[in-house]
């Protein structure tokens, strides 16, 4: 049977550093509510001028390198993103371009904080139909930028940065071993930011009545995702007949340390088995989980054999699991 195997992993964050301390200064918020509420000590921000592509495609860069390839070899390329550098050309094309993968094919996805996800099921389908051999998975964002610093609810969670995985296809009992994905389109405006789009283009009143902001139902969500992700948990390991003892590592996306651990919990599953990295990073949406995988490896948390369980849920609403051998 051909699989998709997890070949390659790499990572960029941003050098310069937000504390919440730092946040303190311009945001009516405190270091202490940010912690106990969500885990998040700090996050990454990107330079003026910079959008996705330039954090996605050094990330990308690494995966390719990791994987001891160039990117001459990649077939296809997906840039999971909710903070694209434009509406179009896609950011997987500026990337392509900025890496020089000229051989690949080029998409967004756009699942929201479950892009990574989402993005990985559409490489592994490409994978396993034998439609192409080698694919890049890339989740970039460079969501402080389209944040708004007065809406202290939204502020404190979003850091930037990237991490991508390379795909090949291969035989052996190695790779993808499942892939869940859901979504409930009726939750909608829990999590949304509605101007910059066709229905409520850039004009000076649309700017002015807050359309550009992302808009958070927080307690709303809160409920829901615990609920969405937990579920995705659950399913993941019904699909291959596992419990939690038989997971090495779960890479969760990295929202809210409670969330995790409530999804932890439900199946079961003890804190050590659990990567956060929230604290660093705070929220990067679809690239917190490509970003934990790498950190994970480096810090040899996930080895060649590792059971790793990756699960998601974001706007959308959209949710989505994955068990992976490494
Ligand atoms: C956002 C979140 C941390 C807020 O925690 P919460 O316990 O639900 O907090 P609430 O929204 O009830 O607000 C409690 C109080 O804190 C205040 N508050 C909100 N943001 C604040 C901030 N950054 N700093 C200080 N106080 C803040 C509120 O105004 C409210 O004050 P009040 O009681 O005087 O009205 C939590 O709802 C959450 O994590 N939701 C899910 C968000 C998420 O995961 N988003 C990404 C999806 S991928």
């Amino acid at each position: 049977m051909i699989r998709s195997q997890i070949i390659g992993t790499g990572h960029f964050l941003p050098e310069k550093v937000l504390t919440n301390k730092d946040l303190e200064q311009f945001v009516d918020t405190t270091d202490e509510w940010i912690v106990q509420r969500t885990g998040i000590q700090q996050r990454h921000m990107a330079n003026d001028g910079e959008g996705a592509s330039d954090l996605g495609a050094p990330a990308a860069l690494r995966a390719i390198a990791s994987a001891g390839l160039t990117p001459e070899d990649i077939d296809l390329i997906l840039c999971c993103t909710m903070s694209p550098d434009y509406l179009f050309p896609s950011t997987a094309c500026l990337i392509q371009s900025k890496i020089g993968a000229s051989r690949a094919a080029a998409m967004d996805v756009n699942a929201a904080c479950s892009g990574f996800l989402y993005g990985l099921s559409v490489a592994n389908a490409h994978i396993q139909s034998g439609q192409y051999k080698t694919a890049l998975v890339i989740g970039s964002e460079r969501v402080t930028n389209i944040l708004n610093w007065e809406r202290r609810d939204t502020a404190v969670l979003f850091g930037d940065g990237a991490g991508a995985v390379v795909l090949r296809a291969a035989e052996g009992d190695r790779g993808i071993l499942s892939m869940f994905l859901g979504a409930d389109g009726t939750q909608g405006n829990l999590l949304i930011r509605e101007g910059g789009g066709s229905k409520y283009p850039i004009t000076p009143e649309n700017y002015a009545s807050g359309l550009r902001d992302i808009i958070m139902k927080g307690q709303d969500l809160f409920r829901r995702a615990v609920v969405v992700f937990g579920g995705a948990v659950q399913k993941a390991l019904e699909q291959n007949g596992m419990t939690s003892d038989d997971l090495d590592v779960f890479i969760p996306h990295q929202a809210n340390v409670r969330i995790i651990m409530a999804a932890a919990e439900r199946v079961g599953l003890p804190e050590e088995k659990v990567y956060l990295n929230i604290n660093r990073t705070a929220n990067t949406t679809s690239a917190s989980i490509p970003i934990a995988l790498d950190q994970a490896c480096a810090e040899g948390r996930i080895r060649e054999g590792s059971i790793v369980l990756v699960a998601s849920f974001g706007a959308g609403l959209t949710w989505g699991s994955s068990i992976i051998r490494w």
